[in-house]
C-alpha cells in the first residue's frame, strides 16, 4: 500500500513522521512545500499553492492513501492573502480529491473549528451549519466542499486548537513569553478543546485501521466529516494556566507567571475568532470505536516530552 503524506514539516506532519505509524502501514512517501524535511531525510515537492502541479506527482507516486497535513494556517495573514489561502486550502484539496476518485484512493484531510461562527452554546455537531468568520475559515470550508464533491472516499477530520512539542503554537508561545514576563494577559472568553498532534495522529491511525478492515458498506458509512478533537473544553486562559501549572510540576519551568484573564475585545486581531469552538466528538468515538482523551492528557504528554528534551 502506497501512502503519501503532504505537509511533512508542519506540526501534524512532523508528528506523523515521528510516530512511525504510517510507515508501519505501507510504503510511506513524505512531501513538503520545498522538498526538504526537518529531520534531514528527503521528501518529494508538493506545493499546494500550485494545484495544477499535483496531478503529475500523484500519477508518479500512485498513492492508495493521501494524508493531507499541509495547509495555509496563518489565520490573520489570510485576511490579506485570501486567494493564496483558497488555492492551498480549497483548490488543491479538490485536485487531490479528483485524482483519488479516479484512482480509488482514500483521502484523509483535516479541517477546522473555524468553519463555524462560534455563536452556538453546545458542542457543534458534524452537520451543524457552517458560517466562517474570516478568510482562513472560508478557505478551509472551500476545501471541505471540494473534497466532498470530488466523489473520493474520504475521512474529513475537523480538529481545533492544535499544538505539539514543536512548531508554531500557543503552548510554545506561552512557555516562551512566560519565561520573559512576570504577567501574561490571555483571552478568557473563547472556548475550545486544545488538541495535541499526538492525539490526532493516534486517532487518525485508529480511523484508518477501521477503514482498512471495513467492507464496502462500512467504508461508505465512514466516508464523510468527523470531529477529531480532544474531549472536554477550556478557554485560552484556562489552557495557559494549565500549561504553566503542569510545566512547573514537571520541573520544566522554575516560576509560574501571573496569567490575567482578558476579553477578546481587549486583544484585537485582524481575523475574528469563534467564541465557542467546541466540536462534538462523540460521533468519531462511536464510529471508530476509539476513545478521545481529555485535553489535559495531551497537555501532560507534550510537557513530559519537552521536559525530557530539556534534560
Ligand atoms: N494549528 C491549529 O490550531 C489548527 C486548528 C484547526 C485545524 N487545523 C488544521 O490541521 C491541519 C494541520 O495543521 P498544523 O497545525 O500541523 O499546521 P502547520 O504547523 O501550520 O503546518 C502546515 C504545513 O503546511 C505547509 N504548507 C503551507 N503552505 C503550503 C503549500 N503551498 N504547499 C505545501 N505545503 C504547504 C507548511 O509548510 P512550511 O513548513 O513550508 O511552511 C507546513 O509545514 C491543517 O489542515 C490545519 O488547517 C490546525
Amino acid at each position: 500500500m502506497n501512502i503519501l503524506l503532504l505537509g511533512a514539516n508542519g506540526q501534524l506532519g512532523r508528528s506523523f513522521l515521528e510516530h512511525g505509524g504510517l510507515a508501519a502501514r505501507g510504503h510511506l512517501t513524505a512531501a513538503s512545500r520545498d522538498g526538504t524535511r526537518t529531520d534531514g531525510e528527503s521528501a518529494e515537492v508538493a506545493d499546494l499553492s500550485r494545484p495544477d502541479t499535483l496531478t503529475t506527482l500523484l500519477d508518479r507516486l500512485r498513492p492508495d492513501i493521501i494524508v493531507n497535513a499541509a495547509a495555509y494556517t496563518a489565520v490573520d495573514r489570510a485576511e490579506q492573502e485570501e486567494d493564496l489561502a483558497t488555492r492551498v486550502n480549497g483548490e488543491a484539496v479538490g485536485v487531490l480529491g479528483k485524482w483519488a476518485a479516479a484512482h480509488h484512493a482514500l483521502v484523509i484531510h483535516y479541517s477546522t473549528d473555524y468553519v463555524f461562527d462560534g455563536s452556538a452554546k453546545a458542542p457543534y455537531a458534524v452537520d451543524a451549519a457552517t458560517a466562517p468568520l474570516g478568510a482562513y475559515g472560508r478557505s478551509k470550508l472551500a476545501g471541505e466542499q471540494a473534497l466532498k464533491s470530488s466523489g473520493a472516499a474520504h475521512l474529513l477530520l475537523r480538529t481545533a486548537w492544535v499544538y505539539a512539542p514543536h512548531g508554531h503554537n500557543f503552548l510554545r508561545t506561552m512557555l516562551r513569553l512566560g519565561a520573559e514576563r512576570e504577567e501574561l494577559r490571555v483571552v478568557a472568553d473563547q472556548q475550545g478543546a486544545p488538541t495535541s498532534t499526538d492525539t490526532i495522529v493516534r486517532a487518525t491511525l485508529a480511523a484508518l485501521d477501521a477503514w482498512q478492515s471495513g467492507n464496502a458498506e462500512q467504508r461508505r458509512a465512514m466516508t464523510g466529516t468527523h470531529h477529531l478533537v480532544a474531549s472536554g473544553h477550556t478557554s485560552w486562559h484556562g489552557f495557559a494556566s494549565a500549561i504553566f501549572q503542569t510545566a512547573h510540576e514537571r520541573g520544566l519551568i522554575a516560576r509560574i507567571p501571573r496569567v490575567a484573564a482578558i476579553t477578546t475585545a481587549e486583544f484585537p486581531t485582524p481575523a475574528q475568532r469563534p467564541a465557542w469552538s467546541v466540536l462534538d466528538n462523540t460521533g468519531f468515538q462511536q464510529r471508530f470505536g476509539y476513545a478521545l482523551p481529555d485535553w489535559q492528557a495531551g497537555l501532560h504528554e507534550v510537557i513530559d516530552t519537552l521536559s525530557t528534551q530539556a534534560r
